[in-house]
């Protein structure tokens, strides 16, 4: 077998064999295939799609790259979650304790940020002295004491993807459905989860720009997951604008833990409960829904959640009293507000746009190597289908640099889109099973 065939076959729209799949995987994980002709097969596949079977061969192969955690130590039914991607997505922050407050086990691993999608194992690094970086001992044996940990992506997890996944950010590969779905689910499938709620983002924020993207792409992931007998089920979100009002990595810390205070802003709360409702659905704890979501907003309002959470970070090495007193985080050094500069309602704010700006702050990595600055990113002081006033402010920039935040100021400015019709978004748009 060599891999001039495999990229012609995929270049003239053929189907792949599992051993073709095979072949490619395991020998560009190992360094004997060159960057560029994987390069060329990858955008064969962008170009000219895969069957569920390719996918799911793709996807197996991915997860068996590396190591498959065993978590059958922990519970029967081990339940994760995970989202295609979003700006201002705080989600896992919350939701993990909120979810862990049940004696559910939650055993999670998420990424990192790059391009203009934060990560969670960034945000929660906002907390002075938490690690993200533990062992796998050490992960099992903290979600046994505790009934929860949250780490990076530092096991030896699907490298299969890691290394395909950073070549697609080069060559402008990442919005490919097959890609994407063989991507999450081979990661799902190595953390040892049998069971996944996925948040699938839809809007300009996200990959999937439209509805029927969306669709097909939890359709594709639902297949996979049958296939490789892990229960799936997707909740489609909106991500034409960022969740919350909150973009980078300290400033969403805080409010998550504004959250977990019991102040939840209307969009991050529907997406929290949907989520969480069908996670505890999922763990064999609550078949009804609604009722679920009762229950998750017990839990927030006795502090059962935020409780885990400070338990979590305790015992993750992380300072607690950053959480009992938010005004403790490190402030930015300057602070620039946006100001509207006519009157209506706010009918787009570009989420991809300012994802972007936020990574221009500093918040985000534009190649994996860089440092981020925790410290700075916006908030929202107006979101989509808000009345605003001239000279009422749109946005506050948190920079550290002063020519930087002048520079976000103006292009925030630009992607207000401000009129007079009054614009409802819906935060769930579909749930798909
Ligand atoms: N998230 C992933 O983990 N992989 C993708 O390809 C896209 C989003």
């Amino acid at each position: 077998m060599n891999i001039i065939d495999i990229i012609a076959k995929k270049r003239d729209g053929r189907e792949l064999e599992k051993k073709e799949i095979n072949y490619f995987i395991k020998e560009y994980t190992e360094n004997r295939i060159e960057d560029y002709q994987a390069a060329a097969l990858i955008m064969a596949i962008y170009i000219n799609g895969m069957t569920y079977r390719e996918i799911k061969d793709l996807t197996i192969v991915m997860a068996e790259s590396g190591d498959i955690l065993n978590l059958s130590e922990i519970g029967e039914n081990v339940v994760d979650k995970h989202s295609t991607g979003g700006v201002g997505d705080k989600v896992t922050i919350i939701l993990a304790p909120l979810i862990a407050s049940f004696g559910i086990p939650v055993a999670k691993m998420s990424g990192r940020g790059l391009g203009f999608t934060g990560g969670t194992a960034d945000k929660i690094e906002s907390i002075p002295g938490y690690n993200t970086e533990i062992s796998e001992k050490e992960f099992i044996k903290n979600v046994k004491n505790i009934g929860i940990s949250l780490i990076t992506q530092s096991l030896n997890l699907a490298p299969a993807d890691k290394k395909i996944y950073a070549l697609r950010d080069t060559i402008a590969c990442t919005e490919s459905i097959p890609l994407i779905a063989s991507s999450i689910m081979s990661k799902k499938i190595a953390s040892g989860a049998n069971k996944i709620v996925l948040d699938v983002t839809c809007g300009s924020g996200a990959f999937m720009k439209n509805l029927r993207d969306a669709k097909e792409l939890s359709k594709t992931m639902i297949e996979i997951g049958k296939l490789a007998n892990r229960e799936t089920i997707c909740v489609i979100t909106n991500m034409n604008q960022p969740l919350g009002y909150a973009v980078g990595n300290s400033l969403e810390i805080i409010e998550a833990i504004n959250f977990l205070n019991g102040n939840m802003p209307k969009d991050l709360k529907d997406v929290v409960l949907e989520l969480g409702a069908y996670m505890i659905k999922l763990a064999g704890k609550g078949e009804d829904i609604n009722e679920n979501k009762k229950r998750l907003l017990d839990n927030i309002n006795n502090k059962k959640a935020l409780n885990k959470f400070i338990e979590l970070v305790q015992n993750q090495g992380g300072d607690i009293d950053y959480i009992k007193d938010i005004s403790k985080f490190k402030k930015s050094e300057f602070i620039q507000e946006v100001i509207a500069n006519n009157d209506g309602y706010v009918q787009n704010i570009n989420a991809e746009e300012i994802g972007k700006i936020s990574c221009e702050l500093g918040a985000g990595r534009k190649t994996k190597n860089d440092k981020i600055d925790l410290n700075v990113g916006l908030i929202l002081n107006k979101k989509i289908g808000d009345y605003v006033n001239k000279g009422e402010i749109l946005a506050t920039i948190y920079a550290n640099n002063l020519k930087k935040a002048k520079d976000a100021e103006k292009r925030i400015l630009n992607l207000y889109l401000i009129g007079k019709e009054k614009i409802e978004e819906k935060t769930i748009i579909d749930v798909v099973s």
